[in-house]
């Protein structure tokens, strides 16, 4: 006998070897042992100890969040309302704000309490049908204390039944570490990725490559030794200047372009030749008043896009992909379906999941219920909550 079975849904099952969003109508679901059984026509459907009827309604894989630094303390809402008057993300952050004013609470912070603050965040993420969801250190920037954010990530994840994917990030020269800047790159790939690697704090590890970050000369000494130490690589880039990174992710075959509101052609064809997903992080765009990425020259390159909430304390301050991806559909350009396979299975593969963010036979049994019908209602009725039920490995989720 079969655990669970959805029926009577629309389901989404954004199957790659379907076009768009492989759409199975008057569809069901079945689910056995936390893993997607059976999909297909509701009159064929298993029998199963729990059957849901959908009345109708979207049933989609859990959404996938492959982009946030959900591990941090403090706030930064002082320079929300500096940009409201008018200042800029970077005067803010030459003038001692930015991600330098998040690492002294996060330092300061137990490991309990930065776990209790991550767990909030993740709640609502949840609630929002968020069940996979990575997290990326870089708000303490010492050896020792970015060892201590991945594993308090880790102790979360034992926590949860949320996937929860670690990412160690190299976010910035901290102030202290400005005279000995070619010692602290040195400290990441000599000391801290092995760390990493061996302990498998991480799956990956990320740059931010931009201006007043990492230069493409110190991202690409970083991303080298992470990819030696067996684990995958993935970059910030281009959110304020192209610093010509794409040949060096195409090249290590990265995961990930993250923002690329600054990429030129040439940088399009390297991500579209390695298969590199561009994840678009348009909370952070429109909060900064960034240009828009070059979405249709992505989409012609045949470059896979996902869609992200970028959560975090400056320049997104949001759990929810819902309104992500009305920021994608309306401010992008991205089409509906486009944004759905960036929250699903292209947000997968910049995480280099397979399966996940799919529902196909063999995929992970996390599905989302929600109270509409149509896939467009999702972005198109913004700052409504429309998630109905939320199931991880199939086993419902309280929220
Ligand atoms: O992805 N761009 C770099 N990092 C974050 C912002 C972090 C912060 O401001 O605290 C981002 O937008
Ligand atoms: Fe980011």
């Amino acid at each position: 006998m079969t655990d669970l079975v959805i029926h009577n849904a629309r389901v989404m099952t954004c199957d790659p070897s379907r076009s768009g969003l492989g759409i199975v109508d008057r569809g069901a679901i079945a689910i056995d042992a936390g893993v997607v059984s059976w999909v297909g026509p509701n009159d064929q459907r298993p029998h199963a100890d729990r059957e849901i009827d959908a009345r109708g309604r979207l049933v989609t894989p859990g959404l996938v969040d492959c982009h946030t630094h959900a591990i941090f303390a403090g706030d930064r809402a002082n320079e929300f309302g500096m940009r409201a008057e008018g200042r800029t993300y970077l005067e803010i952050a030459k003038a001692g704000g930015g991600i330098n004013a998040t690492l002294g609470p996060t330092r300061a912070a137990s490991d309990d309490e930065l776990i209790a603050l991550m767990n909030a965040r993740l709640d609502l993420a949840l609630a929002g049908g968020t069940t996979t969801i990575e997290i990326k250190s870089g708000y303490d920037l010492t050896v020792d204390g970015e060892l201590r954010l991945l594993r308090c990530i880790q102790r979360a994840s034992a926590m949860r039944n949320q996937r929860l994917v670690p990412t160690l990030l190299a976010h910035l020269i901290p102030p202290e570490r400005r005279d000995s800047r070619d010692a602290f790159v040195a400290e990441i790939h000599e000391q801290l990725i092995p760390k990493v690697a061996a302990e498998r704090l991480a799956t990956s590890v990320d740059v931010y490559c931009d201006e007043g970050a990492f230069t493409l000369a110190e991202t690409t000494a970083i991303l080298r030794a992470a990819k030696a130490a067996g684990l995958a690589v993935r970059g910030h880039v281009g959110q304020f200047k192209d610093l010509g990174a794409a040949p060096l992710l195409a090249e290590l075959g990265a995961l990930s372009a993250d923002h690329v509101e600054q990429i030129d052609d040439a940088g399009i064809a390297h991500l579209a030749k390695a298969g590199t997903v561009a994840v678009m992080l348009p909370g952070a765009c429109v909060q900064l008043r960034l240009p828009v990425p070059p979405v249709g020259k992505l989409r012609a390159a045949g470059v896979p896009m996902a869609v992200a909430s970028d959560m975090n304390p400056g320049s997104s301050n949001c759990e929810t992909l819902g309104v992500q991806m009305w920021l994608a559909t309306t401010h992008f350009a991205m089409t509906v379906e486009e944004t759905w396979l960036g929250v699903t299975r292209h947000a997968a593969r910049a995480l280099g999941l397979s399966g996940v963010g799919t529902l196909v036979k063999g995929a992970p049994g996390d599905v989302v219920v929600w109270n509409c019908d149509e896939p467009a209602h999702v972005p198109y009725r913004y700052g409504t909550n429309l998630v109905g039920a939320v199931f991880i490995a199939g086993v419902e989720q309280s929220r």
